[in-house]
Formats: C-alpha cells, sequence, structure tokens
C-alpha cells in the first residue's frame, strides 16, 4: 500500500518537474532584470552580472533617502486618481533622472511650427531652448515652415541638431494650429520614427525662462492650462456641443490641457495626432470647428487615453494670470503678443 503511494507521489514530483522546466527553459530572464542593471547577453539566456552594476551610473550616487511618510509637496495633487505623476517643482531628483536618461541614451526631438508672422517669436524660442531644454541630452528640433530664410541659422551646444522642414502655410490661423497634428503625425511616419525616441511638441510663442528636461518625459503627456487649476468641470472652455468629436459633456473631464505643449514616446505621439487629425476633419466634414481648435480635440483624446504623465503650469505659464503661491516656477511662458498683428 505505502509503496503505491510512493509510486504515486514519485510520478507527481517528475510530472512537476518536468512541466516547470518545459515551461522556464526557454524564458527570457533578461526581461526580469531592473533597469538599469546591465545585462550579459549569453545566447538566449541573459544573465546579470553582479560586477556590472558597478559601472551604473547610480553606483554610489548619493542623494536624499525618500520618506514614504512625508509628501514632497502638499499645497497641490502631485498623482492623478489613475496614478500618473504630476510634475511640479520639488516632487523629482533630477540627477536620478538624468542619468536612467543617459543611460537609455534617449534622443529627444522638439517640434514647433512658425508660419507666417510667427517668425518673430523662433529666435528667442530656439535661443532659450539651448539653454534650458533638455541640458546634456540629445535634442533634434524640428521646424516646421513656409518660409525658410526666416529661420535663424544659430550655433546650437554639443550633440544637438535642427532640420528645417519646408510647408505650405494656411491662410486661416485656426488651420495653421489644427494642422499641425497631421503634419506631426505624417513626419513621424515618414522620418522621426527612426530619428527619436520622444517627441515635444510645441508652439512657437512661447519662451524658456527656467529649467526643462526629462523629468517631462513619459509614455505620453499634456500640461495643465494656467488658466483653469483651480477650476470646475463647467469652468472649462471643453466643446460642448454634442455633435462635435470635440464634445465633452460638463459631467466629464479631468483637466483642462492647454494645446500649446504635449509629447511623448513617437509611437504615442503618432496615436494622440492621428486622434486629433481625425476628429477635426470628422468636423469639418460637418462645416465645424470645435471652440479651442487643435487644444479642444487634445482634450477629448486625454479624457479617453489618459496621459501617463501630467505637467503642472510651470510649464506653460501664461503672465496673464499673475503669480499664484504654488507656481514655484515659470519654466516656459506665452510671449505677449499683439493678436492682430501675428494673425491677420
Ligand atoms: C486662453 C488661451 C487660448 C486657449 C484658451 C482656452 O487663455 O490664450 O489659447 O487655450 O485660454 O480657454
Ligand atoms: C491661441 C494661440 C494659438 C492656438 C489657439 C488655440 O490663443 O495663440 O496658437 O493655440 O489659441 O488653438
Ligand atoms: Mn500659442
Amino acid at each position: 500500500m505505502a509503496g503505491k503511494y510512493l509510486v504515486f507521489t514519485c510520478l507527481f514530483l517528475a510530472f512537476l518537474l518536468s512541466f516547470t522546466w518545459y515551461h522556464l527553459k526557454d524564458r527570457d530572464w533578461g526581461r526580469y532584470t531592473a533597469f538599469p542593471c546591465q545585462t550579459e547577453n549569453t545566447g538566449s539566456n541573459s544573465i546579470i552580472s553582479h560586477e556590472r552594476l558597478k559601472d551604473s551610473p547610480l553606483h554610489r550616487m548619493l542623494y536624499e533617502k525618500p520618506d514614504l511618510l512625508k509628501l514632497p509637496r502638499t499645497d497641490v495633487m502631485i498623482a492623478t486618481p489613475w496614478q500618473a505623476p504630476i510634475v511640479w517643482d520639488g516632487t523629482y531628483n533630477l540627477d536620478i533622472l538624468n542619468e536612467l536618461f543617459h543611460l537609455r541614451g534617449a534622443r529627444i526631438g522638439l517640434s514647433v511650427f512658425v508660419i507666417r508672422k510667427y517668425k518673430v517669436f523662433i529666435n528667442d524660442f530656439l535661443q532659450s531652448a539651448e539653454e534650458f531644454f533638455m541640458a546634456g541630452h540629445k535634442v533634434h528640433y524640428y521646424v516646421f515652415t513656409d518660409d525658410v530664410s526666416g529661420i535663424p541659422n544659430i550655433t546650437l551646444k554639443e550633440g544637438r541638431n535642427m532640420e528645417v522642414v519646408k510647408i505650405s502655410g494656411y491662410k486661416r490661423w485656426q488651420d495653421i494650429t489644427m494642422r499641425r497634428m497631421q503634419l506631426i503625425r505624417d513626419y513621424i511616419s515618414q522620418k522621426l520614427i527612426n530619428e527619436v525616441d520622444y517627441l515635444v511638441c510645441l508652439d512657437a510663442d512661447l519662451k524658456f525662462m527656467d529649467h526643462i528636461g526629462v523629468e517631462i518625459l513619459g509614455d505620453v503627456f499634456g500640461v495643465i492650462h494656467p488658466g483653469f487649476f483651480g477650476e470646475s468641470r463647467t469652468a472649462f472652455t471643453h466643446e460642448r456641443r454634442n455633435y462635435s468629436a470635440g464634445y465633452i459633456p460638463e459631467d466629464e473631464g479631468d483637466f483642462y490641457y492647454t494645446g500649446c505643449f504635449f509629447g511623448g514616446t513617437v509611437e504615442e505621439v503618432y496615436k494622440l495626432t492621428n486622434f486629433c487629425h481625425n476628429a477635426m476633419m470628422e468636423d469639418k466634414a460637418k462645416n465645424i470647428e470645435a471652440l479651442w481648435h487643435d487644444e479642444s480635440y487634445l482634450n477629448k483624446y486625454f479624457l479617453y487615453h489618459k496621459p501617463t504623465k501630467l505637467l503642472s503650469p510651470e510649464y506653460a505659464w501664461n503672465d496673464y494670470y499673475g503669480s499664484p503661491v504654488v507656481v514655484k516656477r515659470k519654466r516656459l511662458v506665452h510671449v505677449p503678443k499683439d493678436y492682430n498683428a501675428v494673425r491677420d
């Protein structure tokens, strides 16, 4: 009797062992290596070498211990209900982030559109970006313009380059702003997909006044509009006509995002721009245009495809909104403009 049990137990154990072996033999253990450990490739299996940890730039990097029982900021929300971080001054350690992104060799694209009279903004935009945007990282500017000769030939720092892309401008400023979605989308699939890992899309009528670096990067990010961060949903200037593709009902909406700054991985920015362009074309076929143009469609996208990171209004400030105490830094600021002079 006991012999029978022994045979069964042995058979069962043998089965268990071969089952486990069968399922684990081809597993790529390298996949489970926590970033930023280095792995050594030895055929199909990758083995972590603890020696190599010493080569990590994070090895013996000393910094203040994160305190789980203390919030880095108590005056503002620093993570959304869907657990996306909201980037404010004082919520991140730039040294750690810089090392992580250097290790990945992140290539960062910046797209900007300089059409018709927006030429007046581009010199300050680029000069200030050289000083404050992604310092120390690989940057590729993509300047889309209807007038190549109007783009200044500025000296770029090491690891940074610029490409001027000739496009034909639309007459109405509303079309200029909205068509950016299509142009970005198409240029991603034509070219950018092979040149950069992340793409940051900005308006030209902005000036960098303070640091903007890799803390902004993530799969897909949006910036909270400086005019609405304390407002109720009903105050958001979303498109409210239910027959528009940009429609957001008054009892929906998380934040009001600005149209002047968004980005993410090139793949994610492709999806975003594709959605916004298609929504705009749907409305165009009905002869309508959402209230705030591309910004309205972007807000619609972010409502149903939540951004994985949000940037506080520090990242798209407008002095029209004064100086609230929660805004400790004004990193990127709208350049005051004479609307009639730049838009006609
Ligand atoms: C304004 C801004 C516009 C648009 C609008 C939304 O402050 O200049 O571009 O974002 O808010 O209500
Ligand atoms: C304007 C801004 C334009 C565009 C528009 C909203 O205030 O100057 O560049 O962003 O709002 O689509
Ligand atoms: Mn603008």
